[in-house]
């Protein structure tokens, strides 16, 4: 089921973001290595794709390493490095096959040559797909992704191409990863945790929030379509009375 009765069923939703968290525990908790919660987390998020798809939803942001991630141990973030290189390129036949265009909110410098193809490659195969496009944040950091579009301007603005009396939002959006891309309506995060963790700093003025203790690896598409119905239940007002 999708489309604009769906849609409309779900207020209006086009962009749904997700906080994926909780990999470790889950591991942690079966005696596993960390790395297996990440790995049992791919399957998490095809489940996230098809709930998305089957509700019509335009736009869906994966949060899959931030800029902060890189503190954990050497072992981990290599062995996260190494999921993404496998995976990413992996799926791409199958995000072909349902029309998902993939683009990458991504600080491309620190990343290693073999991630950075990896992405590039996912993005020019999946550039041509129209259902639904699937944004993931890695290596990621909003506060960093703030501070480059003022660096943009400002350079701008020293080579005399803006004034900086014509600075607005508009502009600043507009160096942003996220540039025309229409703000969550719904941030989900996993795992219990309640904090944004420098995630979309810009983007969640208006955004509602969704907080389930499902750990990521189990969450599954009727998670996915609970945050939607608790969303469709939401009174949105943007600073404005009913
Ligand atoms: C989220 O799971 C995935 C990444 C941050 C890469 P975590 O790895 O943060 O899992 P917990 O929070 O330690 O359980
Ligand atoms: C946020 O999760 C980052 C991602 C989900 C990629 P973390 O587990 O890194 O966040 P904190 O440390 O609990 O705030
Ligand atoms: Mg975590």
């Amino acid at each position: 089921m999708h489309g604009s009765n769906f849609n409309d069923m779900e207020n209006g939703i086009r962009h749904v973001a997700v906080i994926m968290d909780g990999n470790g525990r889950w591991a942690t908790s079966r005696g596993l290595e960390r790395i297996e919660g990440h790995y049992r987390g791919v399957e998490a998020v095809r489940h996230a794709i098809n709930a998305a798809l089957k509700a019509g939803i335009e736009y869906l942001t994966i949060y899959a390493f931030s800029k902060e991630n890189w503190g954990r141990r050497k072992d981990e973030v290599n062995g996260l490095m190494e999921l993404f290189c496998k995976t990413i390129s992996l799926e791409v036949p199958s995000l072909i096959e349902k029309g998902v265009r993939v683009r990458f909110l991504c600080d491309r410098v620190g990343l290693s040559e073999d991630v950075v193809g990896s992405l590039d490659y996912c993005e020019s195969k999946t550039g041509h797909c129209e259902r639904m496009t699937l944004l993931v944040a890695l290596n990621y950091g909003a506060r960093d992704e703030i501070v480059s579009a003022v660096k943009a301007i400002a350079a701008k603005a020293a080579g005399g191409e803006v004034s900086p009396s014509d600075i607005d939002e508009k502009m600043l959006e507009s160096c942003l990863y996220t540039a025309a891309i229409p703000d969550p309506d719904l941030i989900i995060r996993t795992s219990g945790e309640q904090r944004l963790s420098n995630f979309l700093l810009w983007q969640a003025a208006y955004s509602e929030f969704y907080f389930t203790p499902v750990l990521w690896p189990d969450f599954t598409e009727e998670s996915f379509r609970e945050a939607l119905c608790e969303f469709g239940r939401r009174k949105r007002r943007f600073g404005k009375t009913e």
